[in-house]
């Protein structure tokens, strides 16, 4: 989501292709073959200049996954900021992802955010056509409810295999939600309850999108940042030093310890960073370890 520099329309740079170059590298070298990315990410340019590194890497595009999403369109002068699952739409974006991406075929194709105008029929008589045209394998979702799953299920023709959504040791609506059954409290939450079961139980793959909270527990600035938020980055911190591994590690390791099998998707675009992110499948947190800091995080006990 952040190459290609500022989301604005001035042309990518150089610069730009170099960083997606550097990103690429990075991931590789730890094993990470899947990258995300969406018809809006920078105004596209996000796509332009990885683009850009697949055009002088032959051979990498057979070595890694690419996953876009669309549905989200920008503000014009027709109407505000809105979203768009119209046949026209779904099958035009794809058009411009794959001539930005220089690519024949996405590998995952996700609706970016839940269209209230929603037609499933359409969409899946989109789904359709994409399938058959082989520009895209396979359709998932994002920051979809169980329920929305369900409704556009009901009319495809194949399984929507991603539901990617926003996760982390700061965002646990989503842990929330199951701890408060039956509880005033869970009124508050906002994550829709069952959406974790329904994907667990649909073998939907599960991907978090803000992992790593921005940096919030792995060395970004803590002023003006509440009790809890200063309480459990310097849990974090210590845990990485016992067991001497990242900050970052202990973040996302955190989230992977789930039953789930959260895919954390994780946007950083430092090389060293990505490279601190890595450890995170060797770490093995405890139970009391993960709910230390999901206690921590929550600033309150559980009920
Ligand atoms: N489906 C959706 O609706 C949706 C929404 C948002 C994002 N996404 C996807 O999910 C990916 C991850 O989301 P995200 O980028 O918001 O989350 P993230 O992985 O939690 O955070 C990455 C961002 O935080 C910065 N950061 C990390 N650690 C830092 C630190 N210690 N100090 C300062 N900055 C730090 C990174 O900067 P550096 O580049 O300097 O490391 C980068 O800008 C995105 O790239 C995108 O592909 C999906």
């Amino acid at each position: 989501m952040h190459l290609g520099g500022e989301w604005n329309t001035s042309p990518p740079t150089g610069e730009h292709v170099k960083r997606a170059h550097e990103v690429v590298d990075a991931a590789l070298s730890l094993g990470i073959n899947l990258f995300d990315h969406a018809d809006i990410y920078t105004m596209g340019k996000s796509e332009q200049v990885f683009g850009q590194v697949l055009k002088e890497r032959p051979g990498l595009r057979e070595r890694i996954l690419l996953q876009s999403k669309c549905g989200i369109r920008f503000a014009d002068e027709s109407a505000p900021g809105r979203y768009d699952f119209s046949q026209a739409h779904i099958e035009g974006s794809v058009d411009g992802i794959l001539s930005r991406l220089g690519v024949e075929f996405l590998d995952l194709l996700l609706l970016h955010r839940p269209d209230p105008l929603m037609e499933p029929e359409e969409v899946a008589a989109s789904f359709r056509r994409l399938k058959a045209s082989g520009k895209v394998r396979h359709f998932g979702v994002s920051n979809m409810s169980a329920g929305q799953l369900k409704l556009l299920r009901a009319f495809c023709d194949e399984p929507l295999v991603v539901n990617q959504l926003e996760m982390s040791l700061e965002k646990i609506d989503w842990l929330d939600t199951g701890v408060h059954v039956n509880q005033a409290a869970g009124a508050r939450s906002g994550f829709p309850e069952g959406t974790l079961e329904h994907c667990r139980l649909e073998h939907i793959q599960i991907q978090a999108w803000g992992p790593l909270a921005q940096g919030l527990y792995s060395g970004r600035s803590l002023e003006g940042q509440p009790e809890s938020v200063r309480n459990t980055a310097a849990l974090v911190g210590r845990l990485a030093e016992a067991k001497q591994t990242t900050r970052e590690a202990i973040v996302l390791a955190w989230l992977m310890k789930h039953p789930a099998a959260i895919q954390p998707v994780i946007g950083s675009t430092d090389p060293r960073r990505i490279a601190a992110c890595a450890d995170a499948e060797r770490i093995q947190l405890t139970r009391e370890e993960w709910f230390s800091l999901y206690v921590s995080s929550r600033g309150a006990r559980l009920p």
